[in-house]
This record gives structure tokens, C-alpha cells and sequence, in this order.
């Protein structure tokens, strides 16, 4: 069975893709190991592999700004990737990348246990919740899935080259707000 510590070191010396060689960090994941929802991004960006940690570049501050509109603690989730490492210039993953690296996510959703699990992102959500997965039509919906509650909200990064879906991003995390406040 894995712990946190041996599943972290396990990440961070991981060669089983071609992104170990141009990583500075891995991005593991950040947050409360006993929170109850986990946000799933898709890949590190500059920032996150310069500092190991996700969402923390000009997404993440949007990121953050949405988790504080509906009063969620950015302390009390679990954020990660499917990525640990990032690919070159922000291209898209891989899906050979995605395979090499799905487990380790799908080892710190057994660690974790989350109730909820918010997709940040149509890559995402098509690698957690259906590969047709239609971000613009699905984002804000739930669905059932291995006994977790899955939803798929736009990722950040889109936000800021679209802010006018803010508001539907507004209402998704107010929704996701209410789903959390239910379940829990
Ligand atoms: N975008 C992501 O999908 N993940 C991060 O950690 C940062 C930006």
C-alpha cells in the first residue's frame, strides 16, 4: 500500500516518459490530504515547474480568485494534474504521456478518497470522465463515476484568453460549492 511520502518520492524519480528530462520539478500535488474534493488539472506550466506545486502561475491566481468567491479554502482541497511534469512550451499532453503517468493519480485518489472530483479543463475531463467530453456543452454537469461525484468546469487558463465564460465558471463552482456543502 502506498503512504503520501513513498508515493511522492516514487513520482519525483519517475523516467517512464521523455518529460523527466526537461522537468525541473515534478508537480506532484498540493492541498489537504483529507479533503473530500479534489481538482484535477491538466498539465504543470512554467511556474508550477519551477516551483513544484500547481496552479500557482496567472491560472492558479484565477483559480484562486473562484475557489474564494464561493468560500472554499484552497487548504481544504487536493489540487493535481495528470501531468506531473510539463510538456514543452504548454503543448497538449500526450496521450502516451497520459498513459505513462494516469496512475500516479489514480494511486492518490485511492490515498485521498475524495467524494467530489472537479475537472479544471476538456483534457482533463476527457482523460476522468468520457473521452468525447464536449467542455463548452458538459462543463457544470455531474456524473457518477467508480462511486465519486465527477464534474468538468472550464479551465482557468481558457478564462483568460475567454473572460466572457467567467460567469458560467461563476455558476459551476457555486453549484460545486452547494454539491460539497450536501455531501460532506
Ligand atoms: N495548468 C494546469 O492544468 N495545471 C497547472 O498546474 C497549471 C496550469
Amino acid at each position: 500500500m502506498d503512504t503520501w511520502e513513498s508515493l511522492l518520492a516514487e513520482c519525483c524519480a519517475c523516467t517512464a516518459c521523455e518529460l523527466h528530462k526537461t522537468r525541473t520539478n515534478c508537480v506532484f500535488g498540493t492541498g489537504s490530504t483529507s479533503a473530500k474534493i479534489l481538482f484535477v488539472g491538466e498539465a504543470p506550466g512554467d511556474n508550477e515547474d519551477k516551483t513544484g506545486t500547481p496552479f500557482v502561475g496567472r491560472a492558479g491566481k484565477l483559480l484562486d480568485q473562484f475557489l474564494f468567491a464561493v468560500d472554499i479554502k484552497r487548504e481544504d482541497v487536493y489540487i493535481a494534474n495528470i501531468l506531473k511534469c510539463r510538456p514543452p512550451q504548454n503543448r497538449d499532453p500526450l496521450p502516451v504521456e497520459e498513459d505513462a503517468c494516469i496512475d500516479f493519480l489514480r494511486r492518490q485518489v485511492r490515498l485521498l478518497r475524495p467524494k467530489v472530483i472537479v475537472c479544471l479543463g476538456r483534457i482533463s475531463a476527457q482523460r476522468l470522465i468520457k473521452p468525447d467530453f464536449k467542455i463548452t456543452k458538459e462543463h457544470g454537469i455531474w456524473f457518477e463515476k467508480n462511486g465519486f461525484l465527477i464534474t468538468a468546469v472550464y479551465h482557468p487558463a481558457l478564462l483568460l484568453r475567454d473572460p466572457r465564460r467567467k460567469e458560467e465558471m461563476l455558476e459551476d463552482m457555486k453549484k460545486i460549492k452547494e454539491k460539497i456543502d450536501t455531501v460532506l
